[in-house]
Parts: C-alpha cells; structure tokens; sequence
C-alpha cells in the first residue's frame, strides 16, 4: 500500500514503514504545502501527519483511497476529525509519550523566568558580567510559590508532580471529569478566576477547542498578580496573543514563557521585542527519545488501520462502522 508520510521522522521509525509499504517523504524539515498534500494524497491508502499539517475535508476529498491519518503528535486540533469520520477515515494520534517532554518542558519555563537565565546567558556571554554583587541579577523563588495549573489532563498531573518536588503549592482549574483524587493533599481545585488571581506562575495545559479559544485574554491577564507569569506549552491560540503582548508590553504581569503561538510560526508584532518573555520554537516534545516514542507509536497506530484493524490511539473508531 501507499503511505504518504509529510516530514522526516527519525530512522527507526522510517524503517520500520519502508519494511510494510511504499513510502511517499516529505520535506526533512518543513511541512508540506498544502498544494503539494492534496496533489500527493490522492493515491494514498495511508497518511502520517504532522501538527503542521492542515488535514481538512478537501484534503479528504482529494484522497478517495485513504484508510487512516495517523497524527504524529497528540494535538488534533489541525485535523477535522468529524470530515474524517464522515469519509470513513480513521484518526489516531500519540498520547502519553510525550507527557513527560512537555511537562518538562513547562517545568523549565517556570524556573528559567523566575531566575532569569535567558538574560543572564545574554549578558555573560556579551561580556556585561563584571563583578559579583548583593542586588544584582535579582529573580523570584520558585519554592514555595503557588502554581495554577489549567487542564488537569496527563501533562496538567505531570507538570504537579514535578511541582511538587520544588515544594510548590498548586491549584488547578480543570472541568470536573478530569479531576483526580488527591492522594497528598497537594492539588487544590479551584475556578479560573480565582487561580488567576492567587497564582504566581500560571501553566496551561488544555487541548484547543472552541471552548479554550482565547481562554486566557485581555480579562483574565488582568486578573494576574503583577508579579506572576504565564507559562504556555498547549496551543497558541488558548492565549489572545495580541492581548498579552499588550499586557508583557505595560509589564502588568511579570512575565510569559510561550512554546507556543495564536498564528503558529508566526509572532504577534511586538512581541519578540520585549525582554520580560521567553520565546521558544513550539519543542515541547522536541527530545530524541520522545520524537522516536511518537514516531514507533504513529507508525503503529498507522500500520494497524491499513490492516483494516483499529488503532490502539483510535480518535473516531465510528469511521469504520
Ligand atoms: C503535540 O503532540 O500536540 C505537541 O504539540 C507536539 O509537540
């Protein structure tokens, strides 16, 4: 069968698709053009995608033979799941692998803002490091702090656990089937608005949805304390991006650190010129061994739909029906 795979992924997950059917490989290191997706597509029985892929229905349309898109990545909000079921293709995507990687991620936000370490990397290697002294390069603890964390899904659980050990307090707002119990007393649950206003570091973890569309905004930055920071490793466009360069702009809070952007790759104007945040190229995932955890996991997911089987990370096992 074909297999039309958008972006090179790593070796063993190449391998391991060469062994089973004919692969069609995109670009090493940017995504396809949607041009190119709809000319390609149209011989495939198999599609590995990526977040940067747009799979809509005239993708769909255009794709008369396709059994299954199997996302690589755990995000699906590039994907029109419903088109996808009406055709009767099978969506599957890789959760759990990448927890950790993101959560990590998050968790490396939180302490380079509070410790300042992207501007003090720019200032020691440009030589502006003088001397030692008792008031200079002053951060924020991170100890003792509180962290609201939003979306208390498997990277929210995974982003507490790590607080935990920085003796941190966390308070989460989640929907209500997402709460867990708390075996240790650490977690506290709560509304947005109230964790808005008594959080020190605030970390978003919900997937994209109409619902979370501009969940945090101009309203509810105003809600954090001056002092804390927003910490975004979901999706861009959870933030009003506009709204919080704004509000980093008049530095009403202290801080943002982003993995993640409203017009992914693009920045909002204004924002890559302030010095209270921290911008990274959306790498929540981005470590060998969770790359290729996600890749083994796609291609898995990939080879059991063209077996006419559903995949274990089945979306919408209704498509076969
Ligand atoms: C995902 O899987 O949704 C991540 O954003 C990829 O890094």
């Amino acid at each position: 069968m074909n297999i039309l795979v958008t972006q090179r992924l790593p070796e063993e997950v190449m391998n391991m698709l060469h062994a089973a059917h004919t692969v069609v490989v995109g670009s090493d290191d940017r995504p396809m053009s949607p041009d190119s997706l709809i000319r390609q597509i149209a011989r495939m029985d198999g599609l590995l995608s990526t977040i940067s892929d747009r799979i809509d229905a005239d993708v769909m349309d255009a794709a008369p033979g396709l059994k299954i898109i199997a996302n690589y990545g755990v995000g699906t909000n590039h994907i029109d799941l419903k088109a996808a079921t009406t055709h009767g293709i099978l969506v599957s995507n890789t959760p759990d692998v990448l927890t950790d990687a993101t959560a990590d991620l998050a968790f490396a936000l939180i302490l380079a803002l509070a410790r300042r370490i992207v501007e003090g990397d720019h200032r020691t290697r440009s030589g502006r490091f003088r001397y030692w002294a008792p008031l200079e390069f002053l951060g924020t603890e991170v100890s003792g702090k509180t962290l609201g964390i939003v979306g208390m899904g498997r990277i929210g659980r995974a982003v507490a656990r790590r607080a935990a050990g920085f003796n941190m307090n966390v308070v989460c707002a989640t929907r209500k089937n997402s709460r867990q119990p708390d075996k240790d007393g650490r977690v506290g649950y709560t509304d947005l608005n109230n964790l808005l206003k008594i959080s020190d570091f605030v970390s978003l973890h919900v997937p994209l949805t109409p619902e979370t569309h501009h969940l945090i905004g101009k309203d509810e930055l105003g809600k954090m304390k001056p002092t804390a920071f927003l910490i975004n490793t979901s999706r861009g466009p959870v933030v009003d991006e506009a709204a919080l360069t704004e509000i980093l702009f008049q530095n009403r809070i202290a801080g943002a650190g982003l993995d993640v952007y409203e017009h992914e790759p693009m920045l909002t104007p204004g924002l890559a010129d302030l010095s209270n945040c921290i911008l990274l190229p959306h790498v929540g995932s981005a470590t060998i061994e969770t790359r290729t955890r996600m890749g083994m996991m796609a291609a898995k997911n990939l080879l059991e739909g063209l077996a006419g089987r559903i995949p274990t990370n089945s979306l919408n096992h209704q498509a076969l029906r």
